[in-house]
């Protein structure tokens, strides 16, 4: 159960207009996060920059309603696949998908400076689009996530920002998650995980979303456990002076390998 005054209903409450405008308009995001974003976006651009990860099929998990953890990710594979619990944020993707609109303009465009890219945010973004085959609901806390809905049943990689610490109370369930999740990816594949530490509740609107609190050796010990080799793991302490849109206390980026 959810902690009093928190809550777990990301199909009625998680606001994707609202989680859009106050966390993905700028670089910076939200101020009292810290440069979460920047550091997420450079991790990644390092890492599929190396030319060491990429492959065939790519699933990013709990995409919400962005597409950040694509913008560099989708150059270096054939086929992506996002992904959400939610039905209000596939809708955005699949909104964005299907149409000239383009999503998250400030951090496309510093990614593509960081890639010393000659793009324009309207290329990348066609091209993005043009990778994309489906946008899938999915629910991690399922030993099947995709369900039926998918005819690829396991990816070369897996992406995911800030949704499996959301997906848990407990960190039973989060070993639960991560295996689940582990399911879905091929041998060999990279699992690219982008989270936060030792946080409990984040804000959309005027809900406060329950997370599981964990620490650094908490994820490392769950993700060896489900079969892993941790390749990287790079964290930033950060506490915010203002607690009005969330309590962690760091954010990393985990590169992982399934053995
Ligand atoms: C904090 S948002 C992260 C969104 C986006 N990936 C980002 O980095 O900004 C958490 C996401 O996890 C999704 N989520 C929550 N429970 C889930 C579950 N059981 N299975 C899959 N996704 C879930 C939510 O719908 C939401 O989009």
């Amino acid at each position: 159960m959810a902690a009093r005054g928190t809550t777990t209903d990301y199909a009625g409450l998680f606001d994707p207009e609202w989680y859009l405008q106050t966390y993905l308009n700028s670089i910076s995001g939200q101020p009292a996060e810290g440069d979460l974003m920047q550091f997420s976006m450079d991790r990644y651009c390092k890492i599929f920059q190396s030319g060491e990860v990429k492959g065939r099929q790519l699933l990013d998990i709990g995409t919400g309603p962005s597409v950040h953890s694509i913008i560099t990710a989708s150059r270096h594979v054939d086929d992506v696949y996002l992904s959400d619990f939610a039905a209000q944020n596939r809708k955005v993707l699949i909104d964005w998908w299907k149409s000239d609109k383009t999503l998250i303009e400030k951090i496309t465009e510093y990614v593509l400076k960081q890639e010393t890219s000659s793009e324009t945010v309207v290329e990348r973004q066609t091209a993005m689009k043009g990778k994309v085959r489906a946008v899938l609901p999915i629910d991690v806390t399922m030993s099947i996530p995709l369900g039926s809905g998918s005819d690829v049943t396991q990816f070369d990689i897996i992406t995911s920002s800030l949704c499996l610490e959301a997906a848990a109370l407990t960190i039973d369930q989060y070993r639960t998650n991560a295996a689940n999740v582990a399911s879905l990816l091929k041998v060999g594949g990279h699992f690219i995980l982008n989270g936060v530490l030792e946080q409990t509740w984040y804000r959309v609107g005027e809900s406060k979303f329950a997370c599981v609190w964990l620490s650094k050796e908490d994820i490392e010990s769950t993700f060896v456990s489900c079969g892993f080799d941790i390749k990287q793991f790079d964290v930033v302490k950060f506490k915010s002076e203002d607690e009005a849109y969330s309590d962690f206390h760091g954010y990393f980026v985990m590169h992982a390998i399934k053995i």
